[in-house]
């Protein structure tokens, strides 16, 4: 069997000796330290499976060499040794991560107990770590959330090349979490430290684009009365997010691309050129190839861009991440108003995976915000949805690209009619405009009809 490590943190040289000599004959493999600072760059290069540590230290104390120890998550367990009468001290340190606490002076028994227990229990909370970032890793990356395979696709796409330097374009419906995504690349790659800059070729008039980009030198034109760095500078070794790509008007395209292909720029105004370190992610919600076939975007930009490809899914091609985006939004929503997360009833959220969200997750997260701030003793109302199937006449009902089962349909009408009437038949018929008759027939022909008390 593997010996366990011990890293024994004493600074009294016969204390520290008499301890590395029990736990040696006890069967384990000790590393000894007078301070912790020596304990951290041990941590730092070892393998370690328990710190034993004195609280009082020269220099770092053993409750700071705790908090370094978790602020690095390094999955080490930690025993602190505390003097005789110092229980504040021990409760603390349980407190600040320590797995178990001993107080001096001990026994040899008393001490390897102690060991044995804090191994055990960091076990646990290690194993627990794995379990849900295991979890995680299914349902989110970084803040995008997502468990469908079309999801799935775009976060192995994301953890494939987020540490490169490829260029990436991103497109989806608006709402789809284009810019989200851009975020979370930036924030897994080796920029992450770098800034995120984000400008909307859309918002920009075309003839202040060139200088918004690239800068531009004092007196390049009216107004210039200093010299003025553009997006591509200020992204120096981060990341330059160009939202709405396909707005780019066709004049400014070519200078893009120069800038894309030499990493280099010029400012508005000025002669000489410079280089600059960024990672290009674009986005669109329009067809691109479409705009290139039609001349309205140049080709040689686009295969530029084009490096690598993610394609964001619409909302409702990806139904079965509604529920659990919905459940992330309600709490999101909660913490930003300050109010208790309300309970999201089984119609509700059959309601909401249901609508075919034209606005994708942007429409889901203001709805769900309605949600939290309208919801009555906790509990999420029906009309809290404006846009969702209470007006679905409004909404044309799209079959579903799959396609679909009539009969399932049918029976969620019927489910949703008398749930929305509080099992009220009549109420219910009418709601689907349907005659009384004829909605008990469908009642009998789902067995709806037991189900509901009238
Ligand atoms: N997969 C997701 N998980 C969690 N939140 C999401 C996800 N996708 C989008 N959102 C949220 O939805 C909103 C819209 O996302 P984002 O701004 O990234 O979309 P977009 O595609 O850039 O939209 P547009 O084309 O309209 O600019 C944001 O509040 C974002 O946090
Ligand atoms: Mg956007």
């Amino acid at each position: 069997m593997n010996k366990l490590r011990v890293l024994l943190v004493e600074d009294e040289a016969d204390q520290r000796q008499l301890v590395a000599l029990l736990l040696q004959q006890a069967g384990y493999i000790v590393q000894s330290c007078a301070s912790a600072e020596e304990a951290l760059n041990r941590l730092e290069v070892d393998r370690v499976d328990v710190v034993l540590s004195d609280w009082k230290l020269p220099g770092i104390s053993g409750a700071d060499l705790l908090s370094r120890v978790r602020e690095q998550n390094w999955p080490v367990a930690f025993v602190m040794v505390t003097a005789y009468g110092s229980i504040e001290r021990a409760v603390e340190a349980i407190r600040q991560g320590a797995d178990d606490y001993i107080t001096k002076p001990f026994e040899r028994e008393q001490l390897l107990l102690c060991l044995q227990k804090a191994l055990k229990t960091r076990n646990l909370a290690n194993e627990n770590q794995r379990l849900t970032q295991a979890l995680d890793q299914r349902e989110r990356l970084v803040d995008l959330i997502g468990k469908s395979p079309g999801m799935q696709r775009v976060f192995r796409t994301i953890e494939k090349i987020a540490q490169t330097d490829a260029t990436v374009l991103i497109s989806g419906e608006s709402g789809t979490g284009k810019e989200l995504t851009a975020r979370a690349i930036h924030s897994l790659s080796k920029r992450k430290s770098g800034a995120f800059m984000a400008i909307n070729c859309a918002a920009i008039p075309e003839g202040l684009i060139e200088s918004e980009f690239f800068g531009a030198e004092r007196g390049a034109f009216t107004g210039a009365d200093r010299t003025r760095a553009g997006t591509f500078e200020a992204a120096n070794q981060g990341t330059l997010f160009l939202d709405e790509i396909g707005e780019l008007p066709l004049p400014i395209q070519p200078k893009l691309l120069r800038a894309l292909q030499d990493q280099q720029i010029t400012r508005v105004g000025g002669t000489r050129s410079f280089a600059v370190d960024v990672r290009i992610i674009a986005a669109t919600n329009r067809d691109l190839d479409r705009e290139v076939h039609q001349g309205r975007f140049r080709e040689d930009l686009f295969y530029r861009l084009n490096v690598v490809r993610l394609n964001l899914p619409a909302l409702r091609d990806r139904r079965e991440d509604i529920p659990v985006l919905a459940q992330h939004l309600l709490s999101e929503m909660a913490q930003k108003h300050g109010l208790p997360a309300p309970v999201l009833p089984k119609s509700v959220l059959r309601a909401l995976v249901d609508y075919h969200w034209p606005g994708n997750v942007r429409e889901l997260a203001n709805s769900v915000e309605r949600m939290v701030l309208f919801a009555e003793e906790g509990v999420v109302q029906m009309a809290d949805l404006p846009q969702a199937p209470v007006h679905a006449s409004a909404q044309p009902f799209l079959i579903p690209n799959h396609g679909m089962n009539w009969e399932d349909h049918e029976r969620e009408c019927l489910r949703q009619a008398l749930d929305r009437c509080h099992g009220n038949r009549s109420k219910a018929a009418r709601l689907l405009g349907l005659p009384y008759k004829a909605f008990l027939y469908r009642l009998e022909k789902y067995q709806l009809a037991e189900e509901i008390p009238k």
